[in-house]
């Protein structure tokens, strides 16, 4: 007999940034094993906990709790240099090393693959790059299907890390010259810091498929963390101005070994407006000064490139669309604080296209960047919510909003963040 399960997966509703590092340090406490699953050092997870700022990339957002273990799964892309930065830097803060296990299967970002990340993009030139991270994540996912990467498992044995290496830098530095008019790459620089890395990394590395496996059969609380969002997905996405992984519910498993059935709930983050960063389609853009407005309340620059974040409002569609693929039971409303003082809120409930009304999410990314939204117009409010620390505290109109949502996408709000610190948070019932 194995113990009741208790594995919440929490996903990103939108195109990111929603909040998640700060809903998952917020349920924090209560939970024993935190998980990434898929993505790598692309991710920038804020938490701000009594008054310090902490953003994480690659490691959990549950990294400030002490005595609680952190998994980085086999579906991560793990760039060793962003990991030992990371890890270096908790650790000088007095965090707890022996609770951090890595997958031996998690692809390695190596150097070549920022710079192909860059030559790419370069290449793609205006109008078609995708404006990613530069962080690797893509050409490393590539070698991973095509069956050329390292996985930690390699970097950490200098003699396997040898022999393939010597094999895969032959075929990259026919595409660094050949393709880019680069000069290519020499072993010694590629090989010695990697199998340094490869022995930093060697104590963490563990079976963390079994290690999960094992605490959810005992009953452990384990909180998958999603980085990226649904409308970012490699296969559901706005593609190709998506990532690298299948950042939906689903590649919760595959990014772990976890099973399906070991799933007790999904927990689906939606920011109060909508923001992006990167190229794209994004249908309710506000291009004037409410949009600005967003940004500058929302503080809405990159956690990653520090870049602008492009601003706009809820898209019910979008998240309808997104409540399905992740089968959402629940969702955490981030920032509504945000909206407080922007007048009457947008809420796009339809698009329009050749005078024609949808109400789906296009399926299609071109018609996705030809549709304009059809707004209804809610009810704002002026008063100061970021001390609120009940639904009924909220102003009558925040309370209107908060239940439109629930009611339009047919999802509880469970959780609603009223400002950026681990406290300002009201618990619907999570
Ligand atoms: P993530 O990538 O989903 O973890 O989100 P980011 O950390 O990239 O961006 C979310 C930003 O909003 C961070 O700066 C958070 O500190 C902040 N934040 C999170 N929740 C709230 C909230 O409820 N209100 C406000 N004002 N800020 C929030
Ligand atoms: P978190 O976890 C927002 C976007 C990039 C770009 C596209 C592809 O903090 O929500 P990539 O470097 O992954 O190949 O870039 O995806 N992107 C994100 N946008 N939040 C993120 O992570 C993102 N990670 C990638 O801007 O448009
Ligand atoms: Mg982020």
């Amino acid at each position: 007999m194995t113990a009741k399960k208790n594995v919440d997966l929490l996903v990103g509703a939108q195109w990111g940034d929603e909040g998640k590092g700060k809903v998952v340090d917020m349920l924090g406490s209560d939970v024993d094993v935190f998980v990434r699953f898929q993505g790598g050092a692309n991710a920038g997870h804020t938490v701000i906990a009594d008054g310090q700022k902490v953003v994480f990339h690659l490691l959990p957002s549950g990294m400030l709790y002490t005595g609680k273990l952190c998994i980085l799964g086999n579906g991560l892309v793990l760039d060793p240099e962003q990991f030992l930065n990371e890890t270096n830097e908790l650790f000088s803060r007095g965090q707890d090393r022996a609770r951090l296990a890595v997958s031996p299967h998690a692809h390695v970002v190596m150097p070549y693959h920022k710079m192909l990340d860059k030559l790419q993009e370069e290449a793609r030139g205006k109008g078609r790059k995708i404006g990613t991270t530069g962080r690797g994540i893509g050409p490393c996912y590539v070698d991973k299907y095509s069956r050329s990467g390292l996985r930690v498992e390699d970097l950490i044995n200098p003699d396997v890390l040898r022999e393939r290496l010597t094999y895969i830098l032959e075929e990259k530095n026919q595409i660094f010259t050949r393709l880019y008019n680069h000069n290519p790459l020499a072993f010694d620089e590629i090989y010695e810091p990697a199998k340094k890395w490869g022995e930093a990394l060697a104590p963490y590395v563990d079976d963390t498929r079994a290690l999960l496996r094992k605490a959810a059969d005992e009953g452990k609380h384990i909180l998958l963390e999603g980085a990226q969002a649904a409308l970012l997905d490699i296969d559901h996405g706005t593609y190709p101005y998506v990532t690298s992984s299948s950042t939906s519910a689903a590649g919760a498993f595959t990014g772990t070994g976890l099973a399906p059935h070991d799933l007790t709930r999904v927990i689906a983050v939606v920011k109060a407006y909508t923001t992006r960063v990167g190229e794209g389609p994004f249908p309710t853009e506000d291009f004037g000064a409410d949009g600005e407005k967003l940004r500058a309340n929302g503080g809405e620059f990159g956690a990653t490139t520090g870049r602008p974040r492009r601003c706009g409002w809820l898209d019910v569609p979008a998240l309808k669309y997104s409540m399905e693929l992740n089968g959402a039971d629940v969702i955490a409303l981030t920032k509504l604080d945000v909206l407080t003082g922007m007048g009457d809120i947008k809420v796009c409930t339809a698009y329009e296209l050749d005078g024609k009304r949808i109400t789906a999410w296009p399926t299609d990314t071109r018609t996705l960047s030809e549709i304009k939204p059809v707004y209804e117009m809610l009810p704002g409010w002026n008063d100061d919510i970021t001390n609120c620390k009940t639904f009924e505290e909220l102003p009558a109109n925040a309370q209107s909003y908060v239940k439109y949502i629930e009611q339009t996408l047919n999802v509880p709000v469970a959780l609603i963040g009223v400002g950026a610190d681990r406290n300002q948070t009201i618990n619907r019932g999570m």
